[in-house]
């Protein structure tokens, strides 16, 4: 039986700098690095809370996720998506820190949540997502 999401493996061709933008740019915690000599590789750990899958298909066949499986001619890993509880300011401070996105401002996502993405060449390659869910935006008084 499946029981859970063990993790996510992303290759990294500078793993201290990898290691750096996972704690301290994402704020995530490190928990230590392994050599795993069976499959040649040095592993760094961020352990997260429980998380989903999420399946993306194309909506009346056009739009990005239609783009990506033209490209590819197949599926594959899309993105990965990190939780924030401030979207705004964390997108400010990933800017200031040279992260690209790839709009200027968050949009609206699914479960009418805030969501924006880190253009894959600030990440290795990976086409990073930031989200903020609906219940944890801060009301707007000013309307
Ligand atoms: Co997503």
């Amino acid at each position: 039986m499946i029981t859970g999401l063990a993790h996510l493996a992303i290759a990294v061709p500078d793993l201290e700098r990898a290691i750096r933008r996972f704690s301290d740019d994402f704020g995530l915690t490190y928990s230590g690095c392994e050599e795993v000599q069976s499959a040649q590789t040095s592993t760094a750990f961020f352990p997260l809370p429980a998380t989903h899958i999420e399946l993306v298909y194309p909506l009346h066949n056009s739009g990005p996720i239609r783009k990506y499986l033209d490209r590819q001619g197949r599926g594959g890993l899309h993105h990965i998506c990190f939780s924030s509880d401030d979207i705004e300011a964390d997108v400010e401070r990933l800017r200031a820190l040279d992260y690209e996105f790839l709009s200027a401002e968050p949009q609206t996502g699914a479960h009418g949540s805030r969501v924006i993405f880190i253009h894959p060449r600030s990440c290795d390659g990976v086409l990073v997502e930031l989200t903020q869910p609906a219940n944890s935006v801060p009301v707007d008084d000013t309307t």
